[in-house]
């Protein structure tokens, strides 16, 4: 059986006055049934872009300029809009970062999530309001039945996530999308949610993409990590192997940066300079101005590195001196 999953080449752009955004530029990955994947990166490397790609939600004026994505065989760049909309929070469904954004505040939550239910087909009102109730449990919310006539405001910021994430798997969809669910919410909420999404992929065989700017929550969430910068994936492998030897001097950077990865009595060392304008990056590696490990060359694209498993685009992997 193929992969669920299949992301080739993709490159998805922005016209703007300013000039053009490649915020995705060459995104390749597969993610296979069950399998969570953790894409990681600073502010504005292109992870929401890259899952806004996926679901087909990229507005003008950005637009997939090239590349492919399949899901479950079929090409999705290129499908017409409604045959996107009928997989769309179906079999693929999005989890956005601010609860806020996907629920209607005048509606209750049972009337929405019945409204969800019955944009795929899904029977009768009393129906979906059992469903609604149902997946509201699977997701911790204690007397669901008795909260579907609340309206979200009634709901803590924790409750609405879980309520946005429950919307999520009504259709028991096979791929899931989280754009940092989580991050507007207190550390205890986010651990707890956190343990409750990946028990929930694991038992329903459900893929999940976990966006995060957070390296240690997708430790310890993800089958699999994708490192992005500056629209492009730099690096990616199993989350033990990459968090244990990194490859790519930027994910050694976003690792030395993780207070709880921190050796004791080291301090931290953020990554200097900040992200680089997509309008206006360097030649070669985008990464180099930044780099510790940069030589001349780096002004050169960087070539693939593989090892089992895992792969790098750098001039001066880490492992390799290492060896
Ligand atoms: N509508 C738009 N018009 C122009 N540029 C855009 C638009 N949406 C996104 N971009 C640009 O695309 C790039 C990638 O943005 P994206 O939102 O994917 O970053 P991100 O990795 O999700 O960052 P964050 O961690 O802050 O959410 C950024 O440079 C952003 O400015
Ligand atoms: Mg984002």
């Amino acid at each position: 059986m193929s992969a669920l999953l299949e992301v080739a080449q993709l490159r998805t752009h922005f016209l703007t006055r300013a000039g053009v955004v490649k915020a995705v530029e060459g995104v390749s990955f597969t993610l296979e049934r069950g399998e969570i994947l953790g894409l990681v990166g600073e502010s504005g490397s292109g992870k929401s872009v890259t899952g806004f790609s996926l679901i087909g939600l990229v507005d003008p004026p950005g637009r997939i300029v090239s590349g492919s994505i399949r899901f479950d065989g079929q090409e999705l760049v290129g499908l017409a809009p409604d045959r996107m909309r009928a997989l769309r929070g179906k079999r693929i469904a999005m989890v956005f970062q601010d609860p806020a954004a996907t629920l209607n505040p005048v509606l209750t939550i049972g009337a929405q999530m019945a409204l969800a239910v019955q944009a795929h087909g899904g029977g009768s009102e009393r129906a979906a309001r059992d469903l609604a109730a149902r997946t509201l449990t699977r997701v911790g919310i204690p007397d669901a039945a008795a909260r579907l006539d609340a309206y979200p405001h009634e709901f803590s910021g924790g409750m609405r996530q879980r309520v946005a994430i429950a919307t999520a798997l009504l259709h028991g969809p096979e791929l899931i999308i989280a754009d940092e669910p989580t991050t507007a919410l207190d550390v205890s909420i986010q651990a707890q949610i956190l343990a409750e999404m990946k028990q929930l992929a694991k038992q329903s065989g459900t893929a999940l993409i976990w966006i995060s700017h957070d390296l240690a929550t997708v430790s310890s969430l993800a089958d699999r990590v994708l490192v992005m910068y500056a629209g492009r994936i730099v690096e990616s492998g199993p989350v033990a192997s990459v968090l244990r030897a990194p490859l790519h001097p930027y994910t050694r950077g976003l690792l030395d940066s993780l207070p709880a990865m921190a050796r004791p009595g080291e301090k931290l060392n953020q990554i200097p300079g900040s992200t680089p304008s997509l309008l206006s990056l360097p030649p070669g590696c985008p990464f180099a101005p930044r780099c510790p490990r940069a030589t001349d060359i780096c002004r050169s694209d960087p070539p693939v590195v593989t090892q089992p498993g895992r792969m790098a685009l750098c001039h001066h992997p880490l492992e390799m001196a290492a060896a």
